[in-house]
Formats: C-alpha cells, structure tokens, sequence
C-alpha cells in the first residue's frame, strides 16, 4: 500500500477500505506521509466525498490517533454537549451548569475561538484565575464532586485532527462535510461522554449556511455515534443573528449569569438554553422530555444553576467577582429608521474579532472585555439616531460605518425566523 495510490483512487471516486484509511491516519502521525500529499488527499475528499462507511473508518482512525478519556470510575452516564460554532453562542456557560444542577454529569472539553466565532474556553479565561487546564485526575475528581468540570482539549487527544485541522485551513478544505463529521466526532468520541447533544448552528454567521447542508452533517455525526454505541441528538438551531445580544468575551459571561440569575431575556438565549438543556437531562436520567423540561425550569428559577455555576468557577480556581471588562464604552445609534430585516453575522464576528476579543495568531492576546453588545435585533424597530448596539473598546479602534453596515432595513414589518430550526434524533 501507497499513500500515492490512495490519492489517485480517491481523485478517481472510488472508495477507500478500512485499512487505506487507517494507512493514512497512521502515516501522518509517524510523520511518513507528507503535508503536500495530505493536502492532495483533503482536495481530494473534498471535491468527490465519501460514503458513510469512509467517514466512520476516518473518525475511528482519528480517534485512535491519541488517547481516549477513561472515565468508567466515575460509575455515571456522562453527557457532553458541542456547537458547530457561532457569533455570541455563550450556551454552553448556561447549559452546563443547569444539567449538572439537574445532577446529570457533565464532562466538557472545549475550544478556543476559531476564525470569526467565540469559543468557550476564552469566555471562561475572562474571569480572573479560572484555570482551564486540568490534568486528566483533577477533571475527574471535580466530577466527582461537583458533577460538572470544563477544560481545554486535552493535549494528547485527536493527534491527528490538530495535523489535518491546520492543514485544511490553508487548503480551502474546511468546508467538505465528511471532514468537519470527522474532525467533530473523533474528539467527542476521545473524550468519550455516553451521551452528545450536538447544536448544529445554520445561517450567515454559521459553518453551515444552508438547512440542507446542517441536515446532512446532522446526518453523519449520528451515524457515526451510532457505530460507536453513543447516543447523539442534534438541535438545529439559527444563526442568521447573533445568539442574545452581547459578543466578546466577558460580555458574554455578564449575558450567562443575568439567565441562571432567572431572566428569560434575550428570549433567543432563554429559549435555545431550555431546549439543549432538556435534551441533555432526558438524555443523561432517560426520562420524558416534559419531566426534563420540568426539572431545568425548577433549577433556573431556584438559583441551583447559579450556585452550580459559582461552584464551578471556584472549583477551578477563577474569581467570580473579578471580570476582566475595563474598556470605553460607545452608543452607535442609527442612521436610518425601518424594521430590521438582516444582520450579517459574519461581519459582526470578523468585527468582534478586529477589536482584539478573537486572535489572527495563536499567540495574539484577548482583549477579554471588548465587544459588542446589541440593543436590536431582527424585526426590531429602529428610529434614525435611536442606539442600534454598543461597543466595547479597549486598544483597537473601529469605524462606526463598518458596524452600521451589518444592518439592513425594511419599511415593512418583518417576521422573526424560528430559533429551533429541527431536531435529529435518529437516522437510517
Ligand atoms: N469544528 C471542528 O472541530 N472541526 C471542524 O472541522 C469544524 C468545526
């Protein structure tokens, strides 16, 4: 076996076996095949697929390129929850706490940003000391006690994924689906949870612009969790607009605590966090829907989640009192009036991102406390010089016409799209 005939046979579309994919995968660990032959392989996957057998093989391979979390002492079924990634998506500060409140155990492995959306571990780095790397004895004893940890990936997970996710960013072959299926489920298969509630985010700030691509990834990740025995529920959810109204690090922290504080708004946030949440603890104690729904509502409204959330940070060494947001703070106001018919999240992000809350290089320093926090959102109404959001700026400056210019009006009313777009519970 070759690693040249591999490539031809998949630029010819045919299908590759078991162990031409492993031969792969293994081949780029010991370092034997090289970037440019990997990176023809992608082109390759990318413009002619694969079939659902490949990707379960590719997964499988991937996930067996490092270690794989034990976590059979802990006697518990374990729940992780994962977002396909999106602008002012603070979910999972919410939703972990909530389900672990609802004692449903939560093992969480996050990631940082990546290119124009938020990530999980850079919010929780906003509060002071929070420490995100836990070794592999710590996480578990936490979930021992407190039935909730969240780290960054751990190191030795995935090998593979952090050889082909850098490759595939500088080969435009981030976008082919069986890649993304792959690259997802081989590391929430190495951190090994029971059961996976999957919010796969579709719109203009989302990897997945349209329904029928989210469907089919959706598709994929829950054939490839049932090849491994895991129970995968995916939640399609909108991100045509940012998720609630704030976006940048500690802001969204701010967002997080006002919902376990008990506040229903923003109503997208309150509603996308009842609906994961519910999943995760019918999934975690098998038991109905309603009753789930029941035991999140009790939690949130009699501060559980909230003290979980403090027991949380603490437990992880951060200061709760101590939020990393010195910054100057600007009100944009409008400079047309009509309802709002589009946002462009994308942009958004990108604009989040310039203002020093995301990195171009890995070593780029957070502004923690930079951001965005909007006053409207889609279907809103706006008068000319009414505030349409602020901006939170610390060292870099923005052009007030590149925020404005995110925004599109209409005269007439405009119907607020559905947040909960489907949920995929099982597959053929
Ligand atoms: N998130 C991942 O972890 N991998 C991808 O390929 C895309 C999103």
């Amino acid at each position: 076996m070759n690693i040249i005939e591999i490539i031809d046979k998949k630029r010819l579309n045919k299908e590759l076996t078991k162990e031409e994919i492993y031969f792969f995968i293994n081949g780029i660990i010991k370092e034997e095949i090289k970037d440019y032959q990997t990176s023809s392989l992608l082109m390759a996957i990318t413009i002619n697929g694969m079939t659902d057998e490949e990707i379960v093989y590719l997964t499988n391979a991937m996930k067996e390129s490092g270690e794989i979390v034990n976590l059979e002492s802990l006697n518990k079924i374990i729940v992780d929850k994962h977002s396909t990634g999106g602008v002012g998506d603070k979910t999972t500060l919410i939703v972990g706490p909530i389900v672990a409140a609802c004692d449903v155990c939560v093992a969480k492995m996050s990631g940082r940003g990546l290119g124009f959306t938020g990530g999980t571990i850079d919010k929780f780095e906003s509060i002071e000391n929070f420490n995100v790397n836990l070794s592999l004895d710590e996480f578990i004893n936490q979930l021992k006690d407190i039935n909730i940890a969240i780290v960054s990936q751990m190191a030795n997970l995935v090998k593979a994924d952090k050889i082909l996710y850098a490759l595939r960013d500088v080969t435009a072959t981030v976008s082919s689906l069986p890649l993304i299926a792959s690259s997802i489920m081989s590391k929430k298969l190495a951190s090994n949870a029971d059961k996976i509630v999957i919010d796969v985010k579709v719109g203009n700030g989302a990897l997945m612009k349209t329904k029928e691509e989210a469907l089919e990834l959706a598709r994929l990740m829950i054939k490839i969790g049932k090849a491994n025995n895991k129970e995968i529920i995916c939640i399609l959810s909108n991100m045509n607009q940012p998720l609630g109204y704030a976006i940048g690090n500690s802001l969204e922290v701010e967002e997080a605590i006002s919902i376990l504080s008990g506040n229903k708004q923003p109503n997208d946030l309150y509603e996308l966090v009842l609906e994961l949440s519910t999943n995760m603890v019918s999934l975690g104690k098998n038991i109905s829907k309603e009753k789930a729904r029941e035991e999140v509502i009790f939690v949130l409204e009699n501060g559980l989640a909230l003290e979980k959330f403090k027991q949380l940070i603490k437990y992880q060494g951060g200061d709760i009192n101590n939020l990393q947001n010195e910054c100057k703070i600007f009100s944009i106001k409008s400079l047309k009036q009509g309802y709002i018919k589009s946002i462009d999240t994308q942009k958004l992000g990108e604009l989040t991102r310039q203002i020093g809350a995301g990195r171009y290089f890995k070593e780029d320093k957070i502004d923690y406390g930079v951001g965005i926090v909007l006053s409207k959102k889609i279907g809103d109404f706006v008068s000319k010089d009414e505030e349409i959001m602020k901006v939170y700026l610390k060292n870099k400056d923005i052009k007030i016409m590149d925020l404005l210019s995110c925004f599109e009006f209409s005269e007439k009313e405009v119907i607020k799209e559905k947040l909960i777009i489907d949920i995929i519970t099982d597959v053929k």
